[in-house]
Order: structure tokens, then C-alpha cells, then sequence
């Protein structure tokens, strides 16, 4: 049996800090009130990240992909695929994938975007996984970077404060011994409108919103669900019971949603990795983010079994299970 193995991976921060004493400050010079009570209690977001005006989602990506390289002893050149979950690619065409192949020179790999918003992590895991397990690519470089402080409406109070900027990187390859034993991945189209930037170019303008617009509540609700439903999904199929799991590192959103979902599932909140005070919200890079620092803190450990999961625009969600 080939399971997908992660080998190595990395991360990378902007440098500037932005707190939110900082940003409420910025605000109120516009006329709008925030405070860092009300983001703290609503979100446990404490502070964020935002990438300077030159730092785009390449450079990102490129920097945490070279620390995962390095962790993975597995050089740029040997590497077959390279997979980029964005919804802040750099630009329409080419892919963000494409640049960071030619700034690594990893010059045997095909490369693209995979687009599933804050899910988009997971949903390039399991392609991953799948190019992997059918054999059709040995070692896969899956990234997650987002500069989501480009389609924040800096005037809307409302989302501007959950966001922040970043990126994490996988090296996963083949193996025999253990690697992801089970993962889902699901859409439901049909709510797409409760968080949406529903902008695009149509010949020459931007048609639609450019920003990020999100009914929080619809978003909350539905996480917990679907976020629930599909843990116990991938235990099952993994025939795995939910209280052998070491870590569990859920999409960082919102403080309230981890601990809601914690509380269903009945699993102590000490078993969590919780990035969502210090990074924000930073979509697709959330998870390798979180990951990464659970891993440099010497929390996960070889043979670990975490539970990685994702949730987001789409509406979309999905959950990996994985012996590390
Ligand atoms: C966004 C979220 C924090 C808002 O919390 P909430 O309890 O639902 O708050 P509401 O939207 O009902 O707003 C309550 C009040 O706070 C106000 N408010 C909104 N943002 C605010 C801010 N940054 N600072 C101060 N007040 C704010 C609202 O205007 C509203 O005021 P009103 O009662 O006078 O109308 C919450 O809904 C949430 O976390 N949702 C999930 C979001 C998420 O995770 N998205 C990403 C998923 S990938």
C-alpha cells in the first residue's frame, strides 16, 4: 500500500505586525469603530500580519516552500508536482504555481493553482494524494499562500479585522510505512453568496465587488456543522476512533468556532493547535501555518495521527486524517 507521507514543511510571515489596538487606531482615523475587546471576544483574533505592497503571494510561497524543501532533504529538481492554493493568486494567468516553480528552479514539475478559498489547503492535499497513491507523481510541493489583505474592504469593520497574510508549504512523497490514511473533501455551490469577492475583469473593468463580503453568521453556522460531520467522516473511513487522535488543527477562523467544534466532538480543547490569535485568518495558508508552528514547538511528533481540516467560501470544507 503507497501512502502520501508529509516530509517536510515551512512557513513564512510577513514582517509587519499589525495588532489590533493598531488597526482599530487606523480605523477610527476613517470614522470606524472597532476596539480590541470586541475582536478578541467575537474571534480571539490578537494581532495579524500584512505583507508590504512589493511582498506578493510568489514570494510567499516561495519562501515557505523553501524551508519545507530544507526540512525535507528533498531537492527542488526531484520534485513532480507543485500545487498553489490561493484566492490572492499574483495575477489571472500565469499561475502562482508557475512562478514559484521558475523562482525554485524545479525545473521537472508541473505546476497550477488550485482554487477552493479557506478549504483550499485540504483540497490540494487530497489531489495530492491522489497524483501520489495512483502513481503518477513520487514528490508533491502543496503551498498555501494568501496576501487576503489585497481584497479586504478596509472600511468594512466586519471582515477587515479577521484577516492576515501568509503561507505554509508541504513536501509529501511516497511511502510505505505511514502518511495520510483518509480524507474528504465536499461543496455545497448552493450557499456560495454567505462569503464571497464575487469581482472579475470584464473587458477592461472589475465587474462586481472586489472585496471580501461574508454573512459571519451563516459562515459560523455552518462551519461548526460541517466541520463536525466531516472529522467523524474521516475516522470513520479510516476506522480510526476520533479519541486516538493526537492534534487537531482546524482551518483558524474564529476562536468560537474551534471550541464549539471541539465541544461536539467532545475532544478537550488542549488537543487543538490554535495559530488564530497570532496569524488571523490567512485562508489557504492557515493550516500549514498552524501546522508548522505545532511541529517546531516540538508538539507534533513522528508517528503522531493529527486531524487536519478546512472550511470556506464555496461553500467548501473537507478533513485529512494523518499518521505523521
Ligand atoms: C464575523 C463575526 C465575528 C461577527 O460576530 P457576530 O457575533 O456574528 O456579530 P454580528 O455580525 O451579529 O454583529 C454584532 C454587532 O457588532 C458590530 N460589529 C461588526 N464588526 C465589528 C467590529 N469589528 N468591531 C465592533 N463592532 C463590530 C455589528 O455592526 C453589529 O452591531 P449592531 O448590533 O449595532 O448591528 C462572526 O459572525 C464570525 O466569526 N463568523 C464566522 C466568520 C468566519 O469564520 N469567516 C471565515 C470563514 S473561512
Amino acid at each position: 500500500m503507497i501512502y502520501t507521507r508529509i516530509v517536510g514543511s515551512g512557513s513564512f510571515l510577513p514582517s509587519t505586525v499589525v495588532s489590533n489596538n493598531d488597526l482599530a487606531k487606523d480605523l477610527l482615523c476613517r470614522g470606524i469603530h472597532t476596539s480590541d475587546d470586541w475582536i478578541v471576544q467575537r474571534t480571539g483574533i490578537k494581532q495579524r500580519y500584512v505583507a508590504d505592497v512589493d511582498v506578493n503571494t510568489s514570494h510567499m510561497a516561495v519562501e515557505s516552500a523553501r524551508m519545507a524543501l530544507i526540512d525535507s532533504g528533498i531537492d527542488a529538481s526531484d520534485i513532480d508536482l507543485i500545487i498553489v492554493a490561493t484566492s490572492t493568486p499574483d495575477c489571472v494567468f500565469p499561475s502562482t504555481a508557475c512562478v514559484v516553480q521558475s523562482k525554485l528552479n524545479a525545473s521537472r514539475a508541473a505546476a497550477f493553482d488550485l482554487q477552493a478559498a479557506c478549504s483550499g489547503f485540504i483540497y490540494s492535499l487530497s489531489t495530492a494524494e491522489s497524483f501520489i497513491c495512483s502513481g503518477k507523481a513520487k514528490n508533491v510541493l502543496v503551498i498555501g499562500a494568501e496576501k487576503f489583505s489585497r481584497i479586504l474592504d478596509w472600511n468594512d469593520r466586519s471582515t477587515c479585522v479577521l484577516f492576515g497574510d501568509g503561507a505554509g508549504a508541504f513536501v509529501l512523497t511516497a511511502s510505505y510505512d505511514c502518511g495520510i490514511l483518509s480524507s474528504c473533501i465536499s461543496s455545497d455551490g448552493s450557499i456560495s453568496d454567505i462569503l464571497s469577492v464575487s469581482g472579475h475583469f470584464d473587458r477592461g473593468n472589475v465587474n462586481g465587488c472586489p472585496f471580501v463580503r461574508m454573512d459571519g453568521q451563516s459562515v459560523f453556522k455552518n462551519a461548526v456543522y460541517v466541520l463536525e460531520e466531516s472529522a467523524r467522516a474521516v475516522c470513520d473511513k479510516a476506522c480510526v476512533d476520533i479519541n486516538s487522535i493526537n492534534w487537531f488543527i482546524p482551518h483558524q477562523a474564529n476562536i468560537r468556532i474551534i471550541k464549539m467544534l471541539s465541544r461536539r466532538l467532545g475532544i478537550s480543547n488542549d488537543k487543538f493547535v490554535i495559530t488564530v490569535d497570532k496569524h488571523a485568518n490567512t485562508s489557504a495558508a492557515s493550516i500549514p501555518l498552524a501546522f508548522n508552528v505545532a511541529k517546531l514547538d516540538g508538539r507534533i511528533k513522528n508517528g503522531d495521527l493529527v486531524l487536519i481540516q478546512g472550511v470556506g467560501g464555496g461553500f467548501t470544507w473537507g478533513s485529512l486524517l494523518v499518521r505523521i
